[in-house]
């Protein structure tokens, strides 16, 4: 694990995902073509990103964006 270090007077990172369990995980599988998942926790389409981090970056100055996996073509 990355060393983790708390932020003083800084909360969750998740605000809406699945509050009532205990650690949100999430398993996939894709076949072809791309995906793009969320990791601002943010997206009304979690896990899959919906742009919404845009807005985040915008309002905050923050610069978080997707994770995007692609089937390797042979
Ligand atoms: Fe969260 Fe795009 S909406 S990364």
């Amino acid at each position: 694990f990355a060393e983790y270090e708390p932020i003083e007077g800084e909360g969750k990172i998740n605000l809406k995902i699945d509050l009532d369990i205990p650690k949100v995980a999430t398993m996939d599988e894709i076949e072809k073509g791309k995906k793009v998942y969320c990791r601002c926790w943010l997206s009304g389409t979690f896990p899959l990103c919906d742009g919404t981090h845009q807005k985040h970056n915008e309002a905050t100055g923050d610069n978080v964006g997707p994770l995007i996996v692609s089937v390797k073509k042979d």
